[in-house]
């Protein structure tokens, strides 16, 4: 099957990848080149990953021979399949969706990968919301089994079962999600990342055992103040925003600590510096 990913930042390359290794030919579309030719590199380098551990089922070149790199969003015209997966902001998501359902096959399935933003939302900038529907993978998307699936109201139940069967067969295990803000994984996620944060913030253990407490206590692979470095703090401190706003509960209100350190530009891995240095 031909696959679109739309946006090529650490989701989209990672969600074209595993396309690829499951025989699909993928087009991973970014506006930025700069993106591109990193999205390229990365892939090579987690196949190689998974190569080393023999979990590949054939060559790394074959798999990379199935991805086709472009900065063109009229190259969706042939796919049956178009995951968007461009920044966290609704502006921007409107706009690719618009841009996608001009050029994209009337029959295609259409998902997005967002962790908060409505689907029901997003629905409306979308030419038939019938085949339009939330696909949220995990960091890192090779590695994390997990994808909730979203629907809106509009949603066609035939859409969620072929969405079902190609996410089982790229080899992800989905869950379902009604459209409520942060659905299951960041509804749940979100708060525990805020309160190890205020934990923090109010100086009762340091960053190294709280996140000790989380991976020897609970088992956890990564503590909450790492796994907020992992997964942006800016990235957390706008999903705590829609949250909070929407269901109005204080338990989601993001932390001054975590606002100064977005704004201060310490927004974690990717910027070398959050709860801990990167270097
Ligand atoms: N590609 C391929 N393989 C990768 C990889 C990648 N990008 N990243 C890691 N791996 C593999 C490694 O090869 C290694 O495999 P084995 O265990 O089989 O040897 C394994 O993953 C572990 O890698 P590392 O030794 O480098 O590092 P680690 O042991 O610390 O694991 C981790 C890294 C997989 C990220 C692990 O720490 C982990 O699972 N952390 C939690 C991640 C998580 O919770 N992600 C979800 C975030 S929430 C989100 O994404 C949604 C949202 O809306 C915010």
């Amino acid at each position: 099957m031909n696959v679109s990913v739309v946006g090529a930042g650490t989701m989209g390359r990672g969600i074209g990848q595993v396309f690829a290794q499951a025989g699909h030919d993928v087009i991973l579309i970014d506006i930025n080149r700069n993106v591109l030719s990193s999205a390229e590199s990365n892939i090579k380098e987690s196949l190689s990953r998974l190569n080393r551990k023999g979990l590949l089922k054939e060559s790394i070149e074959s798999i990379i021979g199935r991805i086709k790199y472009s900065s063109s969003l009229e190259d969706i015209k042939n796919s049956k399949i178009i995951i968007e997966a461009v920044f966290e902001k609704i502006e921007i998501k409107k706009e690719t969706l618009e841009i996608i359902s001009k050029h994209a096959d009337p029959q295609a399935i259409i998902g997005t990968n967002t962790s908060s933003i409505s689907i029901n939302t997003l629905s409306q900038y979308v030419n038939g919301k019938e085949r339009f529907l939330g696909t949220h993978f995990f960091n890192p998307v090779p590695v994390m089994k997990l994808v909730e699936i979203i629907t809106s109201e509009r949603t066609d139940g035939k859409v969620v079962e072929t969405i079902e069967k190609v996410m089982i067969e790229i080899g992800k295990d989905p869950v379902f999600s009604k459209d409520f803000p942060g659905f299951v994984s960041n509804r749940i996620l979100m708060p525990l990342i805020r309160e190890a944060i205020l934990t923090f913030e109010q100086g009762v253990a340091s960053a190294a055992d709280i996140d000790k407490t989380f991976r020897l206590g609970m088992n956890h692979p990564m503590g909450p103040l790492e796994l907020a470095d992992f997964v942006g703090l800016d990235v957390c401190y706008d999903v705590l925003e829609v949250l909070y706003r929407d269901y109005g509960d204080p338990r989601f209100k993001p932390p001054i600590t975590l606002k100064n350190m977005v704004t201060a530009g310490k927004l974690g891995r990717k910027s070398s510096e959050g709860f801990y240095t990167y270097r």
